[in-house]
């Protein structure tokens, strides 16, 4: 059975691009580098649940669709964690011993799940994989955006950083719907799904803002929280995602009828890019 995913491995060479990497705009650069250390953990996250849920998975389409996400986001986090590497982001005290915390964490928890009798350890696993489900949620919106030519200008960008951002977030538009139709081939419902929303949709913005004011005081360059008019100003000039555009689309995940094939209004431009990318 073929799956309907690609794991795509581009050659990006980040090897001349500059500190600020946005148009020399350091905040919009800090707010994006959160991209470069902190999703590869949310990726190895998002694996590790839909890897707890293998074995109850029957059908073939979806346990191939399985190793081709799992072989995306892993792709994504070795490339994004090179980029973090050539940008010095995990020198930064604070911010390595960070990652390697939450990975620990992580790694705790899968296998205290993994160890669970049933029909606790199926219970746990539908409740991580609600909140992968989440994540997706979140990624499959602000990539929309960088495919809205009104939204982001991808000339911004330092050429490779735009190379990585496009196909990232083009693969992200390609398998949105993937986690979602795991969960409910395997059992998944309402309650379950919104549950971690219900946390997780009003902390998402605030968490960004935190996020990027946190590496910004970690910059011996800058060491000031985050402002909101040059971030007003990055979101006129393009430079950086429509935050209030997000937040707008968020609450289409609580419906009951939800499903992601409707979030992304782009899909056409990335599934194009894609067509390119490997052509
Ligand atoms: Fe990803
Ligand atoms: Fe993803």
């Amino acid at each position: 059975v073929a799956s309907r995913l690609t794991v795509r491995r581009p050659k990006i060479d980040q090897g001349d691009t500059p500190k600020y990497w946005v148009l020399d705009d350091p905040q919009a650069t800090h707010a994006l580098n959160i991209l470069h250390f902190g999703i590869p953990a949310g990726e190895r996250y998002f694996i590790d649940s839909v890897r707890l849920a293998m074995k109850y998975v029957t059908d073939p389409q979806l346990k191939a669709e399985a190793k081709a996400f799992i072989g995306q986001e892993t792709v994504h986090a070795r490339l994004h964690e090179q980029a973090a590497e050539h940008l010095d982001l995990f020198d930064t005290p604070g911010i390595r011993p960070v990652v390697e915390r939450a990975d620990r964490r992580r790694e705790a928890l899968y296998r205290r799940i993994d160890a669970m009798p049933e029909p606790r350890r199926k219970r746990a696993t539908l409740l991580w994989l609600s909140t992968t489900l989440l994540g997706e949620h979140f990624t499959a919106l602000i990539a929309d955006q960088v495919f809205d030519e009104a939204k982001v200008d991808t000339d911004a960008l330092a050429p490779a950083m735009r190379e990585l951002i496009q196909w990232h977030a083009a693969e992200e538009l390609e398998h949105r719907t993937f986690p979602y139709d795991l969960y409910r081939h395997i059992g998944g419902g309402y309650l379950t799904r919104v549950a971690p929303a219900v946390v997780g949709i009003p902390g998402v913005v605030p968490g960004l803002v935190l996020l990027t004011s946190y590496v910004m005081l970690l910059d011996p360059e800058i060491r000031r929280p985050m402002s909101i008019r040059s971030y007003v100003r990055a979101v006129r000039g393009r430079r950086s995602p429509n935050l209030l555009d997000f937040v707008a689309q968020l609450p289409v995940y609580l419906r009951p009828s939800h499903h992601p094939d409707h979030i992304a209004s782009h899909d056409d431009v990335a599934r194009a890019y894609l067509q390119e990318l490997v052509a």
